[in-house]
């Protein structure tokens, strides 16, 4: 495996957003010793090393070659032109205190223009975009970004993160299926090719590896598949797995392994920051929607067990309520089932905060998929299922959903890449 010398360059789409600022600055602050990254597996995980009888716990990032914090240089496109710091203070999630201890690092993360089409957010009008005659040429401009990018910090190496805003719900259809339907509905300037799609058709033909944050179909298309295999570059997706979704896959295996039944299922939320506002949109709130639902049927399998899962009544909601920022409070309803059919209820009520529970996640995205790239792997980065609603699957393949049985596939993979330094050190 190449190793994690020189700086790695992090390009955040959306980098004016609450998730990517807080991100960004928790990394800043953590660097200088001034936060702790909590819930970062990669900062403060451990993992267990060699046989059941040996007691040996390393932390993650002591035995796995990742990428030094201090080696990261931000850089990202937004709709809107503000810098960073200014764009953090909007977003209303860290205090002004925190954030002016990295002040001068954040303001100097200044948006490059973004590719945006209005189609595919409805209740943003973005002001700082990018104009070409097509899609191909804008995935040209953002391609010339990457690499003006790359040589103005001296970067060893790159990766791409979307946290831009939720696009509507797209359907996949012909233009997705093979790369030279693809290129050619990009040379068209066909309304099926969203911006998040043309941001990662450049990351990768850059081979740069690409991470989407969100629920838009953008690298989920056998096109993209067959891109990534042919330029060898790793991808993943789609959809943090932050708050009630993170939840549900952890309450759902415990009913599954307990046996006991499901009724139903009702969740909602309110949430008053600009990504409630945009899944105040019926077509932004379908993409989410889709990925919030699949979750519960794929853990519980009913075809396996009819007399406990079949016919669940699952609904999501979601309110945009501006008071609450970006403090988000979810309501779940469960209704179960026990012994010989009586029935109970389980009542949640999490209280949390979207973008604290959503920066860790890019930061051990970014440097995991850092990893892949330089282990060599490529494609569907099924192992980093872990931070995902809707794990990103090939057709041969089903998605897991299980947060425990993802986490020890994530754990078996670093096993997999560090075993063989570590039996080579063993007396
Ligand atoms: N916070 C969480 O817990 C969580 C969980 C899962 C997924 N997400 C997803 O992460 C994304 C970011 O969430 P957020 O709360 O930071 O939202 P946000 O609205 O604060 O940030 C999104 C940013 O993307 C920018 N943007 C929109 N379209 C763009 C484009 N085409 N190019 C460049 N920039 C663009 C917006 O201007 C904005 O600054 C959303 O898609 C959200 O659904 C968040």
């Amino acid at each position: 495996m190449k190793d994690a010398k020189g700086k790695l360059g992090v390009l955040v789409i959306g980098v004016g957003g609450a998730v990517a600022t807080t991100f960004i600055a928790g990394t800043m602050l953590t660097r200088k010793g001034l936060g702790i990254p909590v819930g970062s597996i990669t900062q403060l995980a451990t993992m267990h090393l060699g046989k059941s009888d040996e007691n040996r716990f390393p932390k993650i990032k002591e035995v796995v070659p990742l990428a030094d914090l201090k080696d990261l240089v931000f850089g990202g496109w937004d709709i809107f032109e503000e810098d960073a710091y200014a764009a953090a203070r909007h977003a209303e999630v860290l205090t002004v205190e925190d954030l002016d201890k990295v002040k001068d690092e954040l303001q100097a993360i200044k948006p490059m223009k973004a590719v945006f089409d209005q189609n595919f957010v409805k209740r943003l009008h973005g002001t700082w975009v990018k104009v070409a005659p097509t899609k191909w040429d804008l995935k040209e401009a953002v391609r010339k970004d990457i690499q003006e990018f790359k040589a103005k910090h001296n970067l060893d190496r790159v990766v791409c993160i979307w946290c831009g805003s939720t696009e509507v719900f797209t359907k996949i259809s012909a233009v997705h299926e093979t790369l030279p339907a693809l290129q050619k509905a990009m040379q068209e300037n066909s309304p099926e090719i969203a911006p998040s799609m043309i941001y990662a058709y450049a990351a990768l033909e850059e081979g740069i590896p690409y991470i989407n944050g969100a629920p838009n179909l953008t690298v989920d298309m056998p096109a993209i598949w067959d891109l990534a295999a042919e330029k060898q570059v790793p991808i993943c997706g789609k959809d943090f797995k932050t708050g009630q979704t993170m939840l549900k896959t952890v309450l759902s295996p415990m009913l599954k392994t307990r046996m006991l039944g499901l009724k139903g299922w009702f969740s909602t939320n309110i949430l008053g920051n600009r990504d409630g506002e945009v899944l105040d949109d019926p077509g932004s709130f379908k993409t989410k929607e889709e990925s919030k639902l699949s979750v519960i049927d794929n853990i519980l399998q009913p075809s396996l067990y009819p007399e406990l899962y079949e016919n669940i009544y699952h609904k999501v909601c979601i309110n945009y309520y501006p008071p609450s920022k970006d403090n988000k409070e979810s309501w779940d309803n469960i209704d179960i089932f026990g012994w010989l059919g009586y029935p109970m209820q389980l009542k949640v009520n999490f209280l949390c905060r979207d973008s604290i529970l959503a920066a860790p996640l890019c930061l051990d995205l970014v440097l995991f998929i850092d990893l892949a790239k330089r282990a060599g792997f490529s494609g569907i980065q099924s192992w980093l299922s872990f931070y995902f609603k809707s794990p990103m699957h090939d057709y041969e393949h089903i998605a897991e959903h299980d947060l425990f049985i993802q986490s020890a596939n994530l754990k078996n993979t670093l096993r997999h890449l560090v075993y063989p330094v570590y039996l080579a050190d063993r007396p």
